[in-house]
């Protein structure tokens, strides 16, 4: 099965068996038979004349259309790679792009439990587990990687951060949404105390939205 997958011009099959979730934007599936990466398809929105218009003054939505979260965010993972000639492990690869049944996606890696399972995201982990030394851990060094490659943060939901099990049993997460600058002049690529400043906030940001989760579950 694996020659099939450079075969460009097979439409990969999916079906209700491997969708794995959806976000705001993108409805995510299992690649059915490359058991190490998920397909992200675009939801084609902005069909009213706003969303028309808005497309041609945005550089990005003109250039990429609804791919320009998956390219954003392939886009900063290069940059990430080629500033620091190191593969980032907290992002997952980027790997191109795939035809399927239900349109063109997105490939990137998948992030698996030991057993196969989908890794669940921080708020829903947060929910069963609470807070452990070994979560803080894992929270504090996928902060310090960030700032050490200078990803740019956009989006710190807890929704986007999936919580790796390791077989020893420690924890790895990774963020697999809302990462790359989207602003048309992008300051935080070009100045390293506004990259600084605005990640801070990020980070303060994603603090606030873990100690609500954390209260919320306390309360229940
Ligand atoms: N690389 C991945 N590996 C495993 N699951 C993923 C991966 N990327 C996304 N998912 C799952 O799909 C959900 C939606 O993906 P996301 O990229 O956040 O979409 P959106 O851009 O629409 O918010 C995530 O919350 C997560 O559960
Ligand atoms: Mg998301």
């Amino acid at each position: 099965m694996v020659e099939l997958f450079f075969d460009v011009t097979y439409l990969v099959q999916l079906t209700k068996a491997e969708f794995i979730g959806q976000g705001s934007g993108r409805t995510v599936y299992r690649h059915p038979y490359h058991q190490y990466l998920v397909i992200k398809l675009p939801r084609v929105r902005n069909k009213n004349w706003f969303g028309r218009l808005e497309r041609k003054m945005r550089f990005l939505s003109r250039r990429f259309g609804a791919f320009k979260h998956s390219i954003l965010e392939a886009e900063e993972y290069t940059a990430m790679i080629a500033r620091n000639n190191e593969i980032p492990d907290f992002v997952p690869a980027y790997r191109g792009m795939i035809a399927t049944n239900l349109g063109i996606g997105a490939a990137f890696e998948i992030v698996q439990q030991p057993d196969g399972t989908i890794a669940p995201n921080l708020r829903n982990y947060v929910k069963q587990q609470g807070m452990t030394p070994e979560l803080r851990a894992a929270i504090d060094a996928f902060w310090d990687k960030v700032v050490r490659f200078r990803c740019v943060v956009s989006d710190p939901s807890l929704a986007n951060i999936l919580v790796q099990t390791d077989v020893d049993g420690g924890l790895h997460l990774w963020i697999v949404d809302g990462i790359g600058e989207q602003a048309f002049i992008p300051v935080s690529r070009m100045f390293d105390a506004v990259y600084r400043h605005t990640t801070k906030g990020m980070r303060q940001l994603f603090e606030d939205k873990l100690r609500k989760s954390l209260a919320s579950k306390m309360s229940e």
